[in-house]
């Protein structure tokens, strides 16, 4: 199974990530969203990233413009669907839309077309379960940033097939990653383990302790690369609110996220994607 053509649905954070490090590795892209200004959003951030690598010397400034011009833009679905190959939807967090875009993307899309959730934590057998070809579509969980993080988990529907998974996983290290195949639980293994995490840490913050404490402790006595309070501002809380959601569906009330990360959802102090979160990054 040749993929050539990557089409990526939902132009934020991670679908522009997704597009980016496609674009470098030779492959053919096509994003979409909703709106032009999502997708102005979407490109600024490839540019400026592409940017840093090429001033940094990790790619040559060839290898950036060319990137550039793999890569193209749409607001319709339909264009993004026809000629891929491989299909990444990197939407919001949230079962009813991504069930509602899987319908439309395939009707439009070629039926040999490989379907794929860039899902942080709703179980990849669900999502597929609108779509009439579950032999066909799989899990791509991407890490944030993605033009950074090696790692990527696979995960296999309760139908995905042998040549699918193979398929993608090649698709995987061909873009540079080392993938991990991952079992089609809520939050899988990445998000399973870190959104307790960083819903442990609001409550933490609740009961007192300081964000740049807790950030503290947990990077010089624990060793982590980055404390659970700048991680959740990296994520953007309400990914980490929706991962615990789904998991306390799934597994019990001991994974449902902490009322203050609710609220802090609901004043939209999401993270870095806001502006605001534990951090304030408007200066
Ligand atoms: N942020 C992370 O660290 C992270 C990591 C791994 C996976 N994910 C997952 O990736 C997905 C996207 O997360 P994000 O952080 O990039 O979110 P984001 O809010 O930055 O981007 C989502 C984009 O999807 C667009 N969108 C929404 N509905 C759409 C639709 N019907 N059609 C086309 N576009 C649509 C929005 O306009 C927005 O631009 C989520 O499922 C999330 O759980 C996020």
């Amino acid at each position: 199974m040749a993929i050539k053509n990557i089409g990526i649905i939902g132009a934020g954070i991670m679908g522009s990530g997704i597009a980016q490090v496609s674009a470098l590795a030779g492959y053919q892209v096509v994003i979409q969203d909703i709106t032009g200004e999502a997708l102005d959003r979407s490109k600024e951030i490839i540019e400026k990233s592409l940017a840093k690598f090429a001033g940094k010397g990790k790619i040559q400034e060839s290898d950036k413009d060319s990137a550039l011009g793999r890569i193209h833009y749409t607001t319709q679905l339909e264009e993004v669907c026809k000629d891929a190959d491989l299909i990444i939807e990197a939407i919001f967090e949230n079962l009813e839309i991504k069930h509602e875009t899987f319908k439309k993307i395939e009707a439009f899309a070629k039926p040999e077309a490989i379907l794929a959730s860039n899902t942080s934590a709703l179980p990849i057998t669900e999502i597929a379960s609108v779509t009439s070809r579950g032999e066909k579509f799989i899990g791509l969980h991407f890490m944030n940033p993605v033009p950074l993080m090696k790692g990527l988990e696979v995960i296999r529907g309760q139908l995905t097939s042998d040549e699918t998974f193979g398929a993608c996983w090649d698709f995987a290290e061909s873009i540079g990653k080392n993938p991990v195949e991952a079992v089609d639980f809520a939050g899988f293994i990445v998000s399973r383990l870190l959104d307790v995490l960083m819903n442990e840490a609001v409550k933490m913050v609740q009961e007192g302790n300081r964000p740049e404490d807790i950030d503290k402790a947990m990077e010089l006595c624990a060793g982590h690369p980055m404390g659970p309070c700048k991680l959740l501002d990296l994520v953007g809380a309400e990914i980490a609110m929706h991962g615990m959601e789904t998991m306390a569906r799934d597994f019990g009330d001991g994974y449902k996220p902490h009322p203050l990360l609710k609220k802090r959802v609901l004043a939209g102090l999401l993270g870095r994607k806001t502006g605001r979160g534990f951090y304030d990054y408007t200066k």
